[in-house]
């Protein structure tokens, strides 16, 4: 499986392609709408693979924390019922829109809304799909410099994290993300 390693301080970044329900970070991250209530792409490859659990979790957040739903940009957690992760972190992209509707920074909040509540709950390792580069339209070479600068600056000022995780689906995308990573890295 094509794989590359970068460093950022004693923490490193890497680029796989694959299928993230299989990865055994401490979490991985789901690309969800709002309503947190499950759907294609990764967001139902994780819940079929992690088992109705998580799905349950989602509906205790939506009752509790989130009654209107989950705003682009931020970030939940549950666990990852039968998934090797032990968590899933759940945080909603933004719909591509031309680029002049705030998606650029709205996209910056999603990974680093998953970077902090990964550090605040202790945890070590961190995997990613390509946030909305799927059904929500976003053109994967600007969304890779986004999401690997946003990793970057985020290591660079926290300590808490050992390794975070691109996990890319095609060999396309794993080209991609490795060209802006040698640009941004
Ligand atoms: N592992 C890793 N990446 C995957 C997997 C998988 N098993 N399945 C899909 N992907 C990739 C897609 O190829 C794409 O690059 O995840 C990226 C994000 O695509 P989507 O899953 O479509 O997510 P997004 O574009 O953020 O759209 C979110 O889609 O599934 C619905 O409920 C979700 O409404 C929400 C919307």
């Amino acid at each position: 499986m094509p794989i590359e390693e970068f460093r950022v301080g004693k923490a490193k970044i890497v680029l796989i392609q694959g299928d993230i329900t299989e990865m055994d970070t401490d979490a991985i991250v789901n690309a969800v709408n709002p309503s947190l209530m499950g759907g294609g792409g990764v967001d139902g490859a994780i819940h079929r693979k992690g088992g109705p659990k998580i799905l349950e979790e989602c509906k205790r957040i939506r009752a509790t924390e989130y009654p209107n739903g989950l705003p682009t940009g931020k970030a939940v957690i549950t666990s990852g019922g039968n998934l090797k992760a032990k968590y899933v972190i759940h945080t909603v992209g933004p719909i591509w829109r031309g680029g002049s509707s705030g998606e650029p920074q709205l996209l910056a909040e999603a990974y680093r809304n998953s970077l902090k509540l990964a550090v605040s709950k202790g945890l070590k390792t961190i995997a990613f799909p390509a946030i909305s580069t799927g059904a929500y339209g976003y053109p994967i070479e600007e969304a890779s410099k986004i999401a690997l600068s946003t990793v970057k600056e985020f290591l660079e000022k926290e300590d808490n994290l050992d390794k975070v995780v691109f996990v890319l689906f095609s060999g396309h995308d794993f080209e991609i993300y490795g060209k802006a990573a040698e640009e941004i890295i």
